[in-house]
């Protein structure tokens, strides 16, 4: 071959090379997939909501930082604090996966607040119930995890990166780039978060199954956190069961009874999985909530007493179904939806005070640039929603704030309700209805105690005749086993 002719093969060659690493480059720093799922269950467990391009954690982080934080966590590895792992899965249920920018990360999903956990007895293996509230995910003691991660001084690319190559997680080029950019880029993200959500240090620590709802959103709109009104500070609440959403269209919802639309309280929720409006994936969003629209609780699973409970419907029927519906799955009743003014029903009102006209106003501009998308039907309220009672006995602790550990309680008033308990065990107990409330720890892993007198805590109010606090022990009993049935 003449020399000119081999010059031009290689520039060629070259030139194709260097092509092929730009689209190979730009394909992998451009990446924007997520795991996905063929089931709607795993995709409720799993999908990505769009919270990773945000907010995402490298996968490869997200699975060393036990391994080499463990002093920060209560007991071994993510499962001390509550998460959820089904057999054969490296991540827990509510943290989904997507590669972006050719990094696997991965973040929160709505699963881990809406999914808990159900045992027999402390032998038997874990049921996992989609769409319950969660009872054993301590978020908050994640959050602290994180922070208290970011401020130690072995947070550094250099410590990681070996460990990365040691679990075989990442490759070598992401190792490298978490070695020298990731690491820091994460650490100024937390630092920031944990100065922007330092607020919440004021607020009674909030436990397994807890969170703040509407503070963050303040924080989101540049609310000036540290001149918040003194009222509104502690906004710890529940987490909410969330099936038979298509029922539940048009009522007053929220504990506080605040929006009517299923459609943004999906939406508002989905700033919980770190998804912004720019970020939020609508398709996987959508599909969630129409599945979210039958899902329904599974059948109390223990002996019930028939005869029992059928004497308990006429007590129910006379006084709960009017605010809380005809039965688990018929939701008809005048008050059902509506709220009850704070002054009748006496519950702890920080919650509802936490929630603020400003902030109603102001929600308006959270989708402003998606004017198809605005929140419409936010307002302020003055008491505590009359929601439906489907799968009730799944529903413990009760009340807004979690703050009463069985329905036998429940029907009790305040002064013979526990003064504190504790939350996060998931053994069953059918006679009180609600989980075991008196077991301090387990295999290394410390309950919450729960202590009623904190404020944003109190277990008063839904007490008097109407609340069923004054039957005699025998309606109770028959009330208890109705319940059951829901
Ligand atoms: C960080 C935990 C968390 C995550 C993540 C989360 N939620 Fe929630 N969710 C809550 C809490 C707490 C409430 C109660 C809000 C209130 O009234 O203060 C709630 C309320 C709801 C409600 C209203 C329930 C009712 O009847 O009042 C729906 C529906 C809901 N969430 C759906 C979702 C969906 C869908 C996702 C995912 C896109 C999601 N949530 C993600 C914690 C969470
Ligand atoms: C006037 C309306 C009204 C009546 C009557 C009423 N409730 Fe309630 N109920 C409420 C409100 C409002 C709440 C929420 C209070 C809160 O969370 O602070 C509630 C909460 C509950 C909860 C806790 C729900 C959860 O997810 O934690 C249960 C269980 C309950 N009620 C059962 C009953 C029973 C049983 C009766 C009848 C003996 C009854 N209620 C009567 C309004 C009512």
């Amino acid at each position: 071959m003449p020399p000119r002719c081999r010059c031009r093969w290689a520039c060629w060659g070259a030139g194709v090379a260097l092509a092929a690493l730009a689209i190979w480059a730009a394909l992998r720093f451009t990446s924007d997939v997520p795991v996905t799922y063929a089931s709607n269950e795993d995709h409720f467990k799993y999908g990505s909501t769009g919270g990773e391009r945000s907010s995402g954690i490298p996968y490869s982080i997200w699975m060393a930082l036990p391994e080499l934080f463990p002093q920060y966590l209560p007991g071994k590895g993510l499962q001390s604090l509550g998460f959820l792992y089904e057999p054969g899965r490296d991540l827990p249920i509510g943290v989904s996966k997507r590669k972006v920018q050719g990094i696997d990360r991965v973040f929160l999903n709505c699963a881990v607040c809406h999914v808990g956990s159900v045992r027999d007895t402390p032998a038997s293996s874990p049921r996992f119930i989609l769409g319950m509230a969660s009872n054993t995910v301590d978020l908050q003691g994640f959050e602290r995890f994180l922070s208290a991660v970011a401020l130690d001084k072995d947070f550094t690319g250099d410590r990681i990166a070996p460990v990365i190559k040691k679990m075989g997680t990442d490759d070598w080029l992401n190792r490298e780039l978490i070695r020298y950019v990731g690491v820091d880029l994460m650490r100024d993200q937390l630092v920031t978060l944990r100065q922007m959500f330092s607020f919440m240090d004021g607020e009674p620590v909030f436990g397994p199954g807890r969170f703040d709802t509407f503070n963050p959103p303040k924080v989101l709109l540049n609310f000036r956190m540290d001149s918040l009104p003194e009222v509104e500070r502690i906004g710890v609440c529940n987490f909410p069961s969330i099936w038979h959403q298509r029922l539940r269209e048009g009522m007053e919802l929220h504990w506080d009874g605040n929006n009517t639309s299923v459609d943004e309280r999906n939406r508002s929720a989905a700033f919980g999985t770190g998804a912004l409006p720019p970020t939020l994936d609508r398709p996987s969003v959508h599909r969630t909530a129409d599945w979210l629209l039958d899902a329904a609780p599974p059948p109390y699973p223990y002996p019930v007493d028939a005869a029992l409970a059928s004497r308990g419907k006429p007590v129910y029927e006379q006084y709960c179904a009017r605010c809380h519906g005809a039965s688990g799955t018929d939701f008809a009743g005048e008050l059902v939806g509506k709220v009850t003014p704070i002054d009748l029903i006496k519950t702890d009102r920080h919650r509802l005070d936490s929630y603020s006209f400003a902030l109603c106003v102001n929600q308006g501009q959270l989708y402003a640039a998606y004017p198809e998308e605005r929140f419409q039907h936010f307002r302020k309220t003055n008491g505590y929603a009359n929601q439906p009672l489907d799968g009730i006995w799944l529903r413990a602790p009760y009340l807004h704030n979690g703050s009463v550990p069985n329905l036998r309680s429940l029907l009790e008033p305040a002064s013979r309700r526990p003064a504190s308990f504790y939350r996060g065990y998931d053994v069953y107990d059918p006679k009180n209805v609600g989980f075991i409330a008196d077991v301090p720890g387990e295999n290394g892993r410390a309950y919450f105690a729960y202590d009623t007198t904190l404020p944003g805590n109190g277990n008063h109010g839904h007490e008097g005749w109407a609340y069923g606090t004054e039957l005699s022990d025998d309606n109770k009993l028959a009330l208890l086993e109705f319940l059951k049935t829901f």
